[in-house]
C-alpha cells in the first residue's frame, strides 16, 4: 500500500517537473540539463519538495521573501482586496495605493514624498532613469561596473553585471560605468590606512571628462548585492551626494535588494545618514508575494511635473491588490520587528563566520550588513586569488561541488563564482542560522582542499 502511494507521488512529481520543463523557460540558464527543486510548499525559513524533502532557505529565494514564506496575513490581505476591487486604471484612486503612499513617504529619508508604481525593480530602474532625464534635461548616468540592475534594457544596460554581455550589442546609450569602492581588492591598491577615497574622485574625474552638464544622475544599489555585497565605505554615499550637489546631477538609490529591513534599516542608504532623490524599491515591498516596484521622488521632482505632464504609465501601475500586499507585509516588518531581528541576527552571523575562518582557510572575506552578506572564498589568503576565476563557468567546477553539496545537505541559496549568499528572511532564529551555517561549513570543506 505505502509502495503504491509513493509510486503515485513519485509521478506527480515527475510530471509537474516535466511540465515546467517541456513548456516553460528558465532565467539565466542553458535549458537543457536543468534540476530545479520541485517546491510542493513553503513555511516560514523553510521549502518543501514533493519528496518531502526539506531546504533552508538562506537567500530569502532572490532575497526579497524578507518577511518568510507563507504569511497568512498576506494572504487574508490580498483575498480581501480582490473582493473588494481587484484591478482599475492608475487614473483612478484606492484607499490601497494612498495608504501605501503615504507609509513609503514616512519610511523614506527626508523628503522622499510620492511614489510611481511599477511591477518590479527593472522597471522601476526604467522609469527613474526616464524621470532623471526628463527632469533634467541631461542624458548621461553614472553606474558601477559590479552592479545588477534589471534585465530590461535601460537597467540591463545601466548595470555592468556581466549577464548583459551576450545582449549588449543593443545597449541603450549613455550609461558611463565607474569602478566600484571594493575594499577588499581595491583598483587602486590601498590599504585602509592609505585610503584617500580613490574611488569617489574617480568617479568624479570621469563626470569631468564626461562634462558634468551632460549628467542626469549617480545610480547606485543602496547596498551592493549580487555583485558580492561590496560594502561601501563609511563616506562614500556622502562623497556622492557632494558631488551630486556640485554639479546639480540627481542622486538615485536602487534599494531594490537592500530595501525593506534586509541591511538593518528600513534602506541601504539610511546606514549612510544620506538622502538621495530617487530611492527605486521592489522585492521586498511585498516581501515577493505579489509582483510590484516603484520609485519615489522628492518634493522638488514631484512639484516640476504640476502644471507639466508626468510622461510615464504603465497598465498596471499601483495595482490594488499588489498595493494591499505591500501594505500588510510593511505592517508585518513593524508588528514582529523584523528590522531589530535582522541587526541582531546579523550581528550573529558576523560572529559565527569569524569562527568559520578560524577552521576554513578558504574563506577570505565575508561582507555583511544585517543579512546582506556574501562569503567570499580563495586558494589562498595572502595573495586572493579567487577560487575560480570570475565569470568563467566552465572554470567554476569547485564552487559547483560546494553548491551542489550545499543543496544536498538541505539549503536553497546563491552561489556564484566564489561567492555564497547569506541572506536568509528577517525572521531568521539563532537555531536556524546555526543549521545554514553549519550546511555551509561542510560544503566549504570541499573548497579548502584547493587551497594553497
Ligand atoms: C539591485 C537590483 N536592482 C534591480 C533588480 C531587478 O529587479 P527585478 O528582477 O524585479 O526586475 C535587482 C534584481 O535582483 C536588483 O538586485
Amino acid at each position: 500500500m505505502l509502495k503504491e502511494i509513493n509510486k503515485i507521488a513519485q509521478a506527480e512529481n515527475d510530471a509537474i517537473i516535466k511540465t515546467n520543463l517541456d513548456y516553460t523557460l528558465f532565467s539565466w540558464s542553458k535549458q537543457a540539463g536543468l534540476n530545479p527543486i520541485n517546491v510542493r510548499r513553503a513555511e516560514g525559513v523553510y521549502l518543501y519538495d514533493y519528496d518531502g524533502k526539506r531546504y533552508i532557505d538562506f537567500s530569502s529565494q532572490l532575497m526579497n521573501v524578507n518577511i518568510g514564506h507563507g504569511h497568512p496575513k498576506v494572504a487574508e490581505a490580498v483575498y480581501k482586496q480582490m473582493r473588494e476591487v481587484s484591478y482599475v486604471t492608475p487614473g483612478c484612486t484606492t484607499k490601497a495605493r494612498g495608504d501605501l503612499g503615504k507609509k513609503l513617504a514616512e519610511i523614506t529619508p527626508g523628503t522622499l514624498t510620492k511614489t510611481f508604481f511599477t511591477l518590479g525593480g527593472a522597471e522601476a530602474n526604467e522609469n527613474a532613469i526616464k524621470l532623471a532625464r526628463l527632469y533634467t534635461g541631461r542624458h548621461k548616468i553614472i553606474t558601477k561596473y559590479r552592479a545588477f540592475h534589471g534585465a530590461s534594457y535601460a537597467s540591463m544596460s545601466a548595470g555592468g553585471d556581466p549577464r548583459k554581455v551576450p545582449a549588449d550589442a543593443q545597449q541603450a546609450p549613455n550609461f558611463v560605468h565607474v569602478e566600484d569602492p571594493f575594499c577588499y581588492r581595491c583598483p587602486w591598491s590601498q590599504k585602509i590606512e592609505s585610503c584617500h577615497y580613490e574611488c569617489a574622485s574617480h568617479v568624479e574625474r570621469v563626470i569631468e571628462f564626461e562634462g558634468p552638464e551632460t549628467v542626469a544622475a549617480i545610480l547606485m544599489e543602496g547596498e551592493s548585492g549580487s555583485s558580492g555585497c561590496i560594502k561601501y565605505p563609511p563616506n562614500y554615499w556622502k562623497r556622492m551626494r557632494e558631488i551630486c550637489d556640485k554639479h546639480g546631477i540627481l542622486l538615485i538609490a536602487d534599494e531594490v535588494m537592500s530595501g525593506f529591513g534586509r541591511t538593518g534599516k528600513w534602506f541601504g542608504i539610511d546606514n549612510f545618514g544620506v538622502e538621495p532623490d530617487i530611492l527605486v524599491m521592489a522585492k521586498g515591498i511585498t516581501a515577493g508575494y505579489i509582483p510590484l516596484g516603484g520609485l519615489i521622488v522628492s518634493e522638488k521632482i514631484a512639484a516640476a511635473f504640476n502644471d507639466k505632464p508626468l510622461m510615464l504609465g504603465l497598465t498596471y501601475s499601483a495595482h490594488a491588490v499588489a498595493c494591499a500586499a505591500a501594505n500588510a507585509v510593511i505592517k508585518i516588518y513593524e508588528d514582529e520587528n523584523l528590522i531589530e531581528n535582522t541587526v541582531n541576527m546579523g550581528r550573529y552571523v558576523e560572529e559565527r563566520v569569524e569562527e568559520l575562518k578560524k577552521i576554513h582557510p578558504s574563506i577570505g572575506d565575508f561582507r555583511n550588513t544585517g543579512l546582506l552578506g556574501c562569503i567570499e572564498l580563495v586558494k589562498n589568503r595572502d595573495t586572493k586569488e579567487p577560487m575560480v576565476p570570475w565569470n568563467k563557468p566552465a572554470e567554476g567546477a569547485i564552487m559547483n561541488e560546494v553548491a551542489a553539496k550545499i543543496r544536498e545537505l538541505g539549503m536553497y541559496t546563491f552561489v556564484r563564482w566564489n561567492y555564497i549568499f547569506i541572506a536568509p528572511p528577517l525572521c531568521v532564529t539563532k537555531e536556524q542560522i546555526d543549521e545554514g551555517l553549519d550546511i555551509i561549513s561542510q560544503a566549504i570543506s570541499i573548497a579548502d582542499k584547493h587551497c594553497n
